[in-house]
């Protein structure tokens, strides 16, 4: 059990270039130091809007202690409220999702307006002033088509993130597509093993027989660095560009994002076992069905590919020191028909036998780690710089918000 002051120490102490110490894998206090100066300071990505396509619709995420609704108003604006009702706390929405033209408290149904404002609450006397007793509000901000939360008192800027994201994500007019399937599961694994996963391809040969069939797994193109270091990267770049696609690397200064647009391997064009398209309508104003895809990760917690037929967004979120929830939804264009434009089979069947072998993957990573024998390991410079550097980003910012914590306490 750690201390935050042993959590400070142990950090300084790992090695750059090496998997973490163990502690960062399982150890409840380090789970707690997780939550406390990561999930519930930085921006989090909750759902595409698009999920939410009329008002009252909404969902619920659990983020530690905090449980959150993010509802769509009768204005058309996505919010974000804590799930408590300002009677006696009670969670007012139980379901992971639904659709309600108020929310509700089920214990003594005071209900609230979509925009948080108290509206009806039975018998409490002159004194009392509904518009004290809205519900408290999260920072949500809807990037491009995807909604984050931050539950900071003040949220981090995004201001650089949707500029970018406007140009990257906005050819594919994420707002006004529509989700086709969504599945949810959870790993026995530690966030970081899961998002360590994702950020190399030196396990992708050996683990992704359906995805290895149109997915590059040349690190030049996935890693760490601009893909332009690679020939079929660079020429990809360059003809996408050519026709007012923006697809250059672009990564923030704190390597918290970053957005390139890759090619499949020879003439794919999606994530379909033949590499053909999946939907027969193309997404937004994407030019040619050949534009490769989108990536664009943001720490903590999502990661995303941008095609042109379907957009698929991930939403990972912790449960427990080694206990992780992954949420993939598939998006395809508004007016695209199950069974004549698609198939939720061939749509869906590469990246539900993917995450399942990346579930395996990082479930023996958690048992391995837990072994008294083990030690941090080295990562491969060559096929694991976007694990460095994702790791490089999570030390960063903890110890960033470790070292704030300390200053607060000691004035
Ligand atoms: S706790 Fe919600 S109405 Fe009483
Ligand atoms: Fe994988």
């Amino acid at each position: 059990m750690q201390s935050e002051a042993e959590v400070f120490s142990l950090l300084k102490g790992r090695r750059p270039g090496y998997s973490l110490p163990q502690a960062f894998y399982g150890d409840s206090n380090v789970f707690q130091a997780d939550l406390k100066h990561i999930w519930y300071k930085e921006w989090v990505f909750a759902v595409p809007a698009a999920e939410l396509p009329k008002s009252g619709n909404y969902v619920t995420l659990q983020i530690g202690a905090y449980s959150i609704i993010v509802v769509r108003g009768s204005d058309g604006a996505i919010r974000a409220f804590h799930n408590s009702c300002r009677h006696r706390g009670s969670r007012i929405c139980a379901s992971a999702k639904g659709s309600s033209p108020k929310l509700v408290c089920p214990y003594h149904q005071w209900t609230y307006e979509l925009d948080g404002k108290l509206l009806w609450a039975r018998e409490m006397g002159p004194d009392f002033n509904p518009d004290d007793h809205g519900l408290k509000t999260v920072h949500c901000v809807n990037v491009s088509g995807m909604v984050f939360i931050c539950l900071a008192r003040v949220a981090p800027s995004t201001s650089e993130l949707e500029k970018q994201a406007a140009r990257y994500l906005g050819p594919h007019d994420l707002g006004n597509l529509k989700v086709a399937h969504q599945s949810t599961i959870t790993e026995q694994a530690n966030w970081k093993l899961v998002l360590e996963n994702n950020r190399e391809c030196y396990h992708c040969s050996g683990s992704h027989p359906s995805l290895c069939r149109t997915f590059p797994d040349d690190p030049n193109l996935v890693g760490g660095d601009d893909s332009t270091t690679s020939n079929a990267g660079r020429d990809h770049v360059e003809r996408c560009e050519r026709a007012g696609l923006p697809s250059k690397y672009t990564i923030d200064p704190t390597e918290q994002w970053r957005f390139v647009r890759i090619p499949f391997l020879g003439d794919a064009v999606s994530y379909t076992m033949d590499g053909k398209a999946a939907v027969s309508k193309r997404v937004g104003s994407i030019p040619f069905d050949n534009a490769g895809s989108c990536l664009f990760f943001h720490y903590p917690n999502t990661w995303n590919h941008f095609l042109s037929d379907q957009v698929l967004t991930f939403r990972v979120l912790p449960v427990g020191p080694m206990e992780t929830q992954v949420t993939t939804t598939w998006l395809v264009h508004k007016d695209a028909e199950e069974g004549v434009d698609y198939d939720i089979k061939r749509l869906t069947e590469v990246w539900i036998n993917t995450n399942d072998e990346d579930r395996q993957i990082v479930e023996e990573n958690q048992i391995g780690i837990n072994s008294p024998a083990y030690e941090p390991g080295p990562y491969s410079p060559a096929q694991e710089s976007g694990v460095i550097q994702f790791i490089d980003w999570y030390a960063q910012a903890l110890e960033k918000s470790l070292i704030g914590g300390f200053k607060v306490a000691a004035e």
